[in-house]
C-alpha cells in the first residue's frame, strides 16, 4: 500500500473529513500518506522572527507576591524559557510515548514503514515567533494572546513550525507530537503522513475545566496531571472550585483555623506554596489556573473555623429546606465581622494568585433565600430584603478583585435570578439551561457555556444520598438529579453558540466542562474526566459544527478520539477506551 517515497496520496480535509491522528481537529490540515523517520537526536531551533524579542516576557510584572517575585528571579520565566519547557517535553513524548497504533489498522496487517525501502528522516525542526510576547502571555485574558499556528512537513523531511506567540508554539508541538507513531519493536518513531500542512487557531479563546477540588480530597499531582491532560487537549483553563460546604483546601496563612479546622484532615489542604506550584506548572503548559472561592453560598466549611460567620450552619434534620446538599450553611448577609473575615481572605489570597491569573471566581450559585430567615442579621427570607444585601457583597468582593487586578467570574445565578448589577468586564459562567448563554449575552455580559445536561461530567452516576426504608421506594432507581452520563457524543453535539444572535456571539468567551467531586477521588478522576472531556475540547477549540455548517462527523471523530486516547494512556492518564478493538481496527463496522 505505502511504498516509495515518490507516491504520495494527498488527502485534504479542510474543516473536517480527517480520520488521521490529531485531536482537537486543526482548522486546516491536508496530509499525504509518506513515511518520514524521526531521528532520535532530532533537534529543535527557535528562532525569533527579525524584530521578536523573545527574553521580553514578564509573567510575573506586578506582583506584589514575594514568592512569585522569587520565583521569576529565579527561573527567568520568558517566552524562552517557556518554548525550552515545551521542546524538552515534546522530545520526552516523542521518544517516550511508545504509541505503536496496532489498535488502528486491520487485525494482523502490516502498517509500518517496509524495511526495504528507504524513508527521510526528519533530523531539525525550526521553530519561528513572528511577534514579541505580550506582558501576560501566560495569564492573558480571553483572547489577548493568539494562539495561532503552523506546521509544515515537506515530503523532505525539512520541518517548519510557525507561531505568533508562545503559547501558540506550545500548542504546536502538542499537535506535531501527536503525528509519530512507534514500531511494534520500539526501536524507531516514524510518520506515515507526510507532507503535512496544518494552519490552526482556536474558535473560541477560553476553554476550561472546572475541577471540584472541595468535596474530594486531590493531590498536587492529581491536578498536575490533569493540566498535563488538559495541555494535550489545548485547553487552555483550569478553574479549580477550591473551596465548599464540606470542605475549605485553601491555606490562608493569615486565618490558619479556615483550613486547620476546614480541610478534611489537618493538612489536607493546599499550602501556599502547593498552589502557587499548580498554578505555574500550569502556566508553563499555556493553560492558566483560576481559583473559586465560593461566597455566600457552599460556606458552611468555614463555620468549622468561625461558627459565628455562618447562618443556618448544619442544620440536621431538614438541611434539604436550605441547601441542595448538607452541611447547611451561608455567610451572614448583614454583618461587619463576615466583611473583616472576607477582607483578610481577600488580601491574603488574592495576590498571591494574581501572577498566575486574569481572573478570580467569586463563586455566587445556589443562594437559598430560607437561610437567610435563620440569619439574625437578616431574619427575613424575602427575595427584596436579600437582593440588595447580596448587591452590597458582590460590591465589596469585586471591588477588592478589582483592585487586584483580575477580572471577575460568576455563576449565572447572581445575573439571571437574583438579578444583581455586575460591572461591564463581569464573566457569568452559565450551567442551568440551554437558553442561560442567551439570556447572559442579551444583558451584555460575556458568557462561558457549559450546560449541565451536556457538559457535567459527573452525571449519571446514581444518588450518593442514602435513603430510608420510607424514601427509598420513592427515589428507585436512585438516578441523581442529571441522570443520565453524559457520553462524549452528547458532549461533541454542544454548541455554545446555539440561540445566541450573531452580533452578540463574540461575547461567548468559551465554556466549560465540569467534574463535580461528591462521587470522584484521585482514583478514578481521570477515568470519570477523558476521554469525555476530549469531545468539550474539540468543541471549544475547532467549533462544534463543521464547514458545511452541520454537526461535526461522529464516524470520523471517533477513531480520531480512540487514537487521542490511546495516546493519553501512553503518557499516563487512566482514560477509559472510546470502542471496542473490533470497531477500531475497521473503522467502518461499527456504523449505524
Ligand atoms: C487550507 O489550506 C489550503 C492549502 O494551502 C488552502 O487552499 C485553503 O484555502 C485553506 N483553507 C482554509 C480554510 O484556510
Ligand atoms: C529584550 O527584552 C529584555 C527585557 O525587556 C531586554 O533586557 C533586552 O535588551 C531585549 N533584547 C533585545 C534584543 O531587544
Ligand atoms: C503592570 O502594570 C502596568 C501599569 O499599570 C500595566 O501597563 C501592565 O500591563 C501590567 N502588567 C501586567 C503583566 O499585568
Ligand atoms: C471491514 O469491514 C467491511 C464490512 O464488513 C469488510 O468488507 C472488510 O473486509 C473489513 N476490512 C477488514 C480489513 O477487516
Ligand atoms: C518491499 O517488500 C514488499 C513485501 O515484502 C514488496 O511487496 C515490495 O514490492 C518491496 N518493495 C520494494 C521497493 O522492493
Ligand atoms: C505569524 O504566524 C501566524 C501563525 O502561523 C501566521 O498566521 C501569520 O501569517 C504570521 N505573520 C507573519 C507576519 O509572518
Ligand atoms: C535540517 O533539516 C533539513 C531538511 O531535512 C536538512 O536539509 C538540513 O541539513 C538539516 N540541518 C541540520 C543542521 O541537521
Ligand atoms: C513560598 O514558597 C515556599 C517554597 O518555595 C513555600 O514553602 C512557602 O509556603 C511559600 N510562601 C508563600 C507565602 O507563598
Ligand atoms: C419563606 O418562608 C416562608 C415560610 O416558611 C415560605 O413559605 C416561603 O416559601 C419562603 N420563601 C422563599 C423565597 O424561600
Ligand atoms: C442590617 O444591619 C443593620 C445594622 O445592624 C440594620 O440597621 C439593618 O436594618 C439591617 N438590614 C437588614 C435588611 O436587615
Ligand atoms: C429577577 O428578574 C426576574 C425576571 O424579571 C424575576 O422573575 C425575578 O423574580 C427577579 N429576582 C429578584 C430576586 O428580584
Ligand atoms: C444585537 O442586535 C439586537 C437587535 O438589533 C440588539 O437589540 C442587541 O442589543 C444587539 N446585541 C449586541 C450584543 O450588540
Amino acid at each position: 500500500m505505502h511504498s516509495k517515497v515518490t507516491t504520495q496520496i494527498l488527502t485534504i480535509c479542510v474543516l473536517t473529513i480527517c480520520t488521521t491522528a490529531l485531536w482537537p481537529l486543526p482548522l486546516n490540515y491536508t496530509h499525504g500518506s509518506t513515511y518520514l523517520w524521526l531521528s532520535p537526536d532530532v533537534t529543535f531551533s527557535y528562532q525569533p522572527n527579525s524584530g521578536v524579542n523573545l527574553t521580553a516576557s514578564a509573567l510575573y510584572a506586578n506582583s506584589t507576591s514575594q514568592n512569585a517575585t522569587n520565583y521569576k528571579a529565579s527561573t527567568g520565566l520568558d517566552s524562552y524559557s517557556i518554548v525550552q519547557a515545551a521542546i524538552a517535553r515534546t522530545q520526552d513524548e516523542l521518544s517516550n510515548d511508545g504509541f505503536v497504533p496496532w489498535k488502528f489498522h486491520p487485525r494482523n496487517s502490516f502498517f509500518e514503514p517496509p524495511s526495504n525501502v528507504s524513508y527521510r528522516t526528519i533530523t531539525n525542526v525550526t521553530i519561528q515567533q513572528n511577534s514579541t510576547d505580550p506582558a501576560n502571555v501566560l495569564k492573558p485574558l480571553a483572547g489577548a494572546v493568539d494562539e495561532s499556528y503552523s506546521i509544515v512537513i515537506a515530503i523532505n523531511g525539512a520541518v517548519m513550525i510557525n507561531a505568533v506567540s508562545s503559547v501558540g508554539i506550545i500548542r504546536a508541538l502538542e499537535t506535531f507530537s501527536q503525528l509519530f507513531y512507534t514500531t511494534a519493536d520500539g526501536s524507531s518513531v516514524y510518520t506515515n503522513l507526510a507532507p503535512v500542512y496544518i494552519e490552526d487557531a482556536p474558535k473560541f479563546q477560553y476553554r476550561g475545566l472546572n475541577m471540584d477540588i472541595a468535596r474530594s480530597p486531590f493531590t498536587p499531582d492529581d491536578i498536575m496531571r490533569t493540566i498535563d491532560a488538559l495541555a494535550y487537549n489545548k485547553f487552555n483553563i483550569l478553574h479549580l472550585h477550591a473551596t465548599d460546604a464540606q470542605s475549605w483546601t485553601l491555606q490562608i496563612p493569615a486565618l490558619p483555623p479556615l483550613a486547620d479546622l476546614g480541610a478534611y484532615m489537618k493538612g489536607l489542604s493546599y499550602s501556599p506554596g502547593d498552589l502557587e506550584n499548580i498554578q505555574s506548572y500550569g502556566a508553563y503548559r499555556g493553560v492558566q489556573v483560576i481559583i473559586e472561592t465560593d461566597v455566600p453560598g457552599h460556606t458552611a466549611a468555614i463555620g468549622l473555623s468561625y461558627p459565628d460567620l455562618v447562618a443556618a450552619l448544619n442544620v440536621q434534620p431538614g438541611w434539604s429546606n436550605y441547601s441542595a446538599e448538607p452541611p447547611t450553611g451561608q455567610l451572614k448577609l448583614n454583618d461587619t465581622a463576615v466583611y473583616d473575615f472576607l477582607d483578610k481572605l481577600w488580601a491574603d489570597l488574592l495576590p498571591r494568585v494574581y501572577p498566575f491569573s486574569a481572573y478570580f471566581h467569586t463563586g455566587g450559585d445556589e443562594v437559598n433565600a430560607n437561610v437567610y430567615g435563620l440569619d439574625p442579621t437578616v431574619r427575613s427570607n424575602d427575595t427584596k430584603v436579600i437582593q440588595p444585601l447580596l448587591q452590597k457583597m458582590i460590591d465589596h468582593n469585586h471591588a477588592k478583585v478589582r483592585a487586584a487586578g483580575m477580572a471577575r467570574v460568576v455563576w449565572e445565578e447572581r445575573l439571571l435570578e437574583w438579578n444583581l448589577t455586575l460591572g461591564a468586564d463581569v464573566v457569568v459562567q452559565t450551567w442551568q439551561t440551554d437558553t442561560a448563554v442567551a439570556n447572559v449575552v442579551a444583558k451584555g455580559h460575556k458568557a462561558l457555556a457549559g450546560d449541565y445536561n451536556y457538559w457535567y461530567l459527573d452525571c449519571g452516576r446514581g444518588q450518593w444520598i442514602d435513603f430510608s426504608q420510607s424514601t427509598a421506594e420513592a427515589a428507585w432507581p436512585f438516578s441523581d438529579y442529571c441522570t443520565p452520563t453524559k457520553n462524549w457524543r452528547l458532549m461533541y453535539t454542544y454548541d455554545p453558540l446555539a440561540g445566541v444572535p450573531a452580533n452578540a456571539t463574540k461575547l461567548v468567551l468559551g465554556g466549560e466542562v465540569h467534574i463535580w467531586s461528591e462521587q470522584v477521588d484521585g482514583v478514578n478522576l481521570d477515568n470519570m474526566v477523558w476521554p469525555r472531556a476530549c469531545a468539550a475540547a474539540e468543541v471549544l477549540w475547532s467549533g462544534s459544527k463543521d464547514a458545511s455548517g452541520k454537526n461535526r462527523s461522529q464516524i470520523t471523530a471517533s477513531p480520531r478520539l480512540g487514537e487521542m486516547r490511546e495516546r493519553m494512556v501512553q503518557r499516563g492518564i487512566g482514560a477509559g477506551p472510546v470502542q471496542m478493538i473490533y470497531c477500531t481496527q475497521n473503522g467502518t463496522q461499527c456504523t449505524l
